[in-house]
C-alpha cells in the first residue's frame, strides 16, 4: 500500500489532519487499532477552544456542532463558599469556547472521511515506523491478520500516550519531561440537567470538583480521588453527597442529583517528548504530549498540531518551501509548553495535593481571589483557557 502521508491512529489528531489533508488535494490512509464502536464510545472532555471551533468549521466538520454544541461564555470559579464568574468575551476581546464532547467530533469526522476520504482503516495496529531518516518512510502494520506495509512520503503518528510511533524518534535526541500528580478524577455521567449553565471549578478543602455538561439534560462531573482508587469503590449516593459538599456556597445554589450512567477514573500527568519531529516522521497530539485535565487542552492542542503540520505540508506543495515542515516541532512546542504551564497552574490552584499544609491552603486561596479581584490575572486565565490564536 502507497500513500503520501500515513497516519497512525483514529482520535481526534489523526481524523482531523485526514480531513485537512483531503481538502487541501493530499492523500492518506488512517491505521487504527481499535474498532469503530471503540473510538466513538470513549468519554473524553468537551471544551472546545474558539480557535479548534474555527478550524472544524472550515475543515466543513462543524454542522452537527453549530447544532448541538453550547457556546459557554465563561467559567465559575468555586472556592471558600464564594462564586466567582469569569466572563470570557469581555476579558480576551470577544472570544469563548464551545462545549461539544469530544467523542461526538470523533463521530463526526469518521462519517465525514467514510463518506469521501482516504482510506480509513479499523483494527489495523501499527507495528513499527521505518525509514524515518529516508524520503521514503514505512509502516508496518497488522489487519485483519495479515501483516502489510504502508509506504508514505511522511509519517504522523497521531497514536496516543501509547502508541508505536515516538520510537522512531532515536533515544540519544529524544527528551522527555514529565510530572505524574498523586491524584486523578473520579468522572461521572448523570441523567439530569447540569446544575448551573457554565462550568465550575471549585478548590475545596475535601478536594478539587469539576461539575461539567454533555447536553442540556445530562450532566458530567468529576472529583479528585487518590491515584490509586477504583471508580467501583464509590456508590452514587456517596458521589453526590461528596460533590455537594465540594461544590457549596454561602447562597441558595443546590445540586440537583440523578442516575450516574458511567463513572471512570483518569489518572493525572504532564508529559511532553521532545522533538516532536524526527525525519519525515512526525509526533502530534497525545503521542507527543499529555495534560492534566484541568485546563481543558488536550483536544485542542492535537488540533493545534495537525493544523501546523497541514498547513506546512500544503505551502511546500504549493511554493517549494519546507521552512515551515522544518520548524514543526518548534512551533508546536512552543504553544504545547503554555498549554502545560497554564494546566499546571490550574491544578496546582485548585487540588488539594495530599500532605499539603495550611501555607499550601492559604497560598491557593490567594490566588484565587487575586484572579477575583486584579483583571489582568483574570484576564490571563481568561485567554489561557479560551486559547491563543493558531499561527
Ligand atoms: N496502531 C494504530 N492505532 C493506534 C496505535 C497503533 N499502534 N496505538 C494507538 N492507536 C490509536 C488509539 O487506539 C487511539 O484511537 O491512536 C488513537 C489515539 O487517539 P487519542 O488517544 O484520542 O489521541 P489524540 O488523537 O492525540 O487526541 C488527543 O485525546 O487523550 C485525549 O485528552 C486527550 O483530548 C486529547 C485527545
Ligand atoms: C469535561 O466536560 O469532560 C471537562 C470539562 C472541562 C475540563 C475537563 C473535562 O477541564
Amino acid at each position: 500500500m502507497r500513500t503520501t502521508v500515513g497516519i497512525i491512529g483514529a482520535g481526534p489528531a489523526g481524523l482531523l489532519l485526514a480531513r485537512l489533508l483531503h481538502n487541501a488535494g493530499i492523500d492518506s490512509v488512517v491505521l487504527e487499532t481499535r474498532d469503530r464502536a471503540y473510538v466513538e464510545q470513549r468519554q473524553r472532555a468537551g471544551i472546545l477552544e474558539q480557535g479548534t471551533v474555527d478550524v472544524l468549521r472550515e475543515a466543513g466538520a462543524a454542522a452537527r456542532m453549530d447544532r448541538e454544541g453550547i457556546p459557554h461564555d465563561g467559567i465559575e470559579l468555586r472556592f471558600d463558599r464564594r462564586r466567582h464568574r469569569v466572563d470570557f468575551p469581555a476579558r480576551t476581546g470577544g472570544r469563548s469556547v464551545m462545549v461539544y464532547a469530544q467523542t461526538e467530533v470523533c463521530k463526526d469526522l469518521i462519517a465525514l472521511q467514510l463518506a469521501a476520504g482516504g482510506p480509513l482503516l479499523f483494527e489495523a495496529e501499527a507495528l513499527a515506523v521505518e525509514g524515518a531518516g529516508t524520503e521514503q518512510p514505512r509502516v508496518r502494520f497488522r489487519h485483519q491478520g495479515r501483516e502489510d506495509v504502508l509506504e508514505c512520503d511522511y509519517v504522523v503518528g497521531c497514536d496516543g500516550s501509547w502508541g508505536v510511533a515516538r520510537k522512531a524518534v532515536p533515544a540519544d535526541v529524544s527528551r522527555v519531561f514529565e510530572r505524574t500528580y498523586p491524584f486523578g478524577w473520579l468522572g461521572i455521567l448523570a441523567d439530569v440537567p447540569p446544575s448551573h449553565d457554565e462550568l465550575v471549578y471549585a478548590r475545596h478543602d475535601r478536594g478539587f470538583a469539576l461539575l461539567s455538561m454533555r447536553s442540556p439534560t445530562v450532566t458530567r462531573a468529576y472529583l479528585q480521588v487518590p491515584a490509586d482508587t477504583d471508580a467501583a469503590d464509590w456508590g452514587d449516593e456517596e458521589i453526590w453527597d461528596e460533590l455537594d459538599r465540594r461544590l457549596e456556597t454561602d447562597d441558595a445554589w443546590t445540586l440537583k442529583r440523578g442516575p450516574i450512567t458511567a463513572k471512570s477514573v483518569t489518572p493525572m500527568r504532564s508529559q511532553v517528548h521532545e522533538p516532536m519531529r524526527h525525519g519525515r516522521v512526525f509526533l502530534a497530539g497525545d503521542a507527543a504530549h499529555i495534560v492534566p485535565p484541568t485546563g481543558a487542552k488536550g483536544l485542542n492542542l492535537a488540533v493545534g498540531d495537525v493544523v501546523t503540520f497541514a498547513r506546512a505540508l500544503v505551502e511546500l506543495r504549493d511554493t517549494g518551501s519546507d521552512a515551515r515542515l522544518e520548524v514543526y516541532s518548534a512551533t508546536c512546542l512552543r504553544r504545547v509548553w503554555q498549554a502545560e504551564r497554564f494546566s499546571y497552574a490550574m491544578t496546582t490552584m485548585l487540588h488539594r495535593a495530599p500532605g499539603a499544609t495550611p501555607f499550601d491552603d492559604r497560598i491557593q486561596l490567594a490566588q484565587l481571589d487575586r484572579i477575583t479581584t486584579a483583571r489582568s490575572a483574570e484576564a490571563d486565565l481568561a485567554e489561557s483557557y479560551t486559547g491563543f490564536p493558531l499561527d
